[in-house]
This record gives structure tokens, sequence and C-alpha cells, in this order.
């Protein structure tokens, strides 16, 4: 894996931890303060809606990052944050799920067909892909947990792959804040007005995010000086 030179993996987690509130807040302000509020169930469709957005950006995005990102981030033992990891990847499945059946539940309750778009298939992809990597990796590392040299060789793959399922995450994202601001621009929505920056403006933060997170990952913990690169004095 690249070795950033001079960069360490911790003041990064901070730029994700913030970066991710941020995102939380504004993609909240859009869809309670611009969009009418959150509902599971109500007579105007669009609040069911508007818990896709919410659920898939906090729940499996932000929660996901921060998963991703416990081993370089958190304190204790190597056992604590494993069990954090896997613990933080569990609750932004299920709250991935959620968002996921809220919008099936706009789109049937309202007559929309299901599945049609691009953003809808690489999404149902990214989280049956997380789902698969997150079984892989509870058997492999934890339970009953595979012998040494077996985890060994897997652990690159698992990094791997798992920053892999976490861009496509974003990626989706991208496609759903587009989709969905493409379709209130279509309906009469300015298309310079203060709603259309914010929802740019929040999918601009998500990448940042994401970069941050696998930049994260993929830095050392301490600069171990792989490149044999010493400063100038
Ligand atoms: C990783 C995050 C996301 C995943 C995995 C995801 C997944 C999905 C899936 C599977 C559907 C299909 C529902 C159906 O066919 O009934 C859908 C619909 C939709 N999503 Fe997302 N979504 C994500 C994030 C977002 C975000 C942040 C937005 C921004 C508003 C968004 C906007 C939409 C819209 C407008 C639809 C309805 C139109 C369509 O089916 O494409 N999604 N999403
Ligand atoms: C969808 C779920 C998961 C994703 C996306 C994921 C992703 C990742 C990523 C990107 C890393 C690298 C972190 C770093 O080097 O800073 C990592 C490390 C690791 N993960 Fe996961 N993971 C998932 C689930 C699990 C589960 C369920 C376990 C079971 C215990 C697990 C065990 C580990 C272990 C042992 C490491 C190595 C930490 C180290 O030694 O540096 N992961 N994971």
């Amino acid at each position: 894996m690249a070795r950033l030179v001079g960069v360490t993996a911790a003041p990064l987690t901070y730029v994700s931890h913030v970066l991710g509130a941020v995102a939380a807040v504004l993609v909240l302000v859009w869809c309670i303060h611009f969009r009418g509020g959150l509902a599971f169930e109500a007579v105007n469709k669009n609040l069911i809606f508007n818990l896709h957005p919410v659920f898939m950006l906090i729940g499996f995005i932000v929660i996901g990052g921060e998963a991703i990102i416990s081993y370089k981030s958190l304190p204790g033992s190597k056992d604590v944050r494993k069990l954090i990891h896997l613990i933080l990847h569990a609750i932004a499945i299920v709250l991935g799920i959620v968002g996921i059946w809220a919008a099936f539940k706009f789109h049937n309750d309202s007559g929309i067909a299901n599945l049609y778009s691009l953003h809808s298939w690489i999404g149902l992809g990214t989280i049956s892909l997380y789902a698969i990597q997150w079984i892989f990796g509870f058997v492999t590392f934890f339970y009953p947990g595979a012998a040494n040299s077996l985890r060994r060789d897997a652990l690159p793959w698992h990094v791997l792959f798992g920053l892999f399922v976490y861009v496509l995450a974003v990626g989706t994202a991208q496609l759903g804040f587009l989709e969905k601001l493409t379709f209130l621009q279509n309906g009469g929505l300015a298309k310079y007005g203060s709603e259309a920056f914010l929802v740019n403006f929040t999918a601009l933060v998500v990448i940042f995010l994401g970069a941050s997170v696998v930049i994260s990952a993929v830095a050392p913990t301490k600069n171990e000086e792989t490149h044999g690169y010493h400063p100038i004095a």
C-alpha cells in the first residue's frame, strides 16, 4: 500500500470527523429546512423519501467512515478497536438498509417504478458488497477467526476491498445528489438558488470526506520514513 512520505494518519482522522459532522448538518438542513422534514409514515410521501439521503449519508457513509478510521483515530488495545470497527460497520449497514427501504417505500407508496436508475443499481450493489465484506471480515478476523497465516494473507485484500466498497458508496451518493437535484430543477427549482448550492456543496463535502477516510487508512500511524526521506534541516 502506498506510503505517503511525511503524512501520518492521526491529523487526517480529525479532518474526517469534521467533514463527517459538516456533511451530517448539511443533509439535515436540506431535508428538514428546505424539503419539509422526515417521516416514516406520511400523507406527503416526499417526507418518506427525505429519510433516504439522511440515512444513507449519516448512517452509511459517515458512520462507515468512522468505522474505517477507528483503528487510526481511537486509543486503546487492538482488540477493543477491532470490536468498535465491526460494531460501527454493522450499524452503518443496518442504517443503510433502513435508508434504502425508505427509497423503496416512497416509490411504492407513490406508484413510481423501482430500480430504474444507475444510482439504484450501483447503490444496491454497494450495500450487498458491503454486507459480504462484513461477513468475511467477521469470520476471518473475529469469530471463529482464521489461522494466523490466512489472516495475514487476507488482511491486504480486506483493506483494499473495504476501501473499494467505501469509494463506491461515496460515488453512489454523488449520483443520488445529482439525480435528486436534477428532478427538482426540472420541476422548477432555481438552478442557481440557495438550495441547489446547498445540495452541490454537500456532495463536494462528501467527496472530501471520502478522500480523507481513504488517505487516513493508507497513511501510516507513525512516520516510518519508508522512502528513506529525510527532511532538510
Ligand atoms: C451510498 C449511498 C446510497 C445508496 C446505497 C443508495 C441506494 C439507492 C437505491 C437502491 C435506490 C432505489 C430505490 C428503488 O428503486 O425503489 C435509491 C433511490 C434513490 N436515491 Fe439513493 N442511495 C444512496 C444515497 C443517496 C443520496 C445521498 C441521495 C441524494 C438525494 C439519493 C437519491 C436517490 C433518489 C432521488 C432515488 C430515487 C430515484 C432512483 O431510484 O434512482 N441516494 N437509492
Ligand atoms: C463492511 C465492513 C468492513 C469494511 C468496509 C472494512 C474496511 C477496513 C479497512 C479499510 C481497513 C484498513 C484500516 C486501516 O488500515 O486504517 C480495515 C482493517 C481491518 N478490519 Fe475491517 N472492514 C469491515 C469489516 C470488518 C469486520 C467485520 C472485521 C472483523 C473483526 C474487520 C477486521 C479488520 C481488521 C482486523 C483490520 C486490520 C487492522 C490493522 O491491523 O491495521 N473488518 N477494515
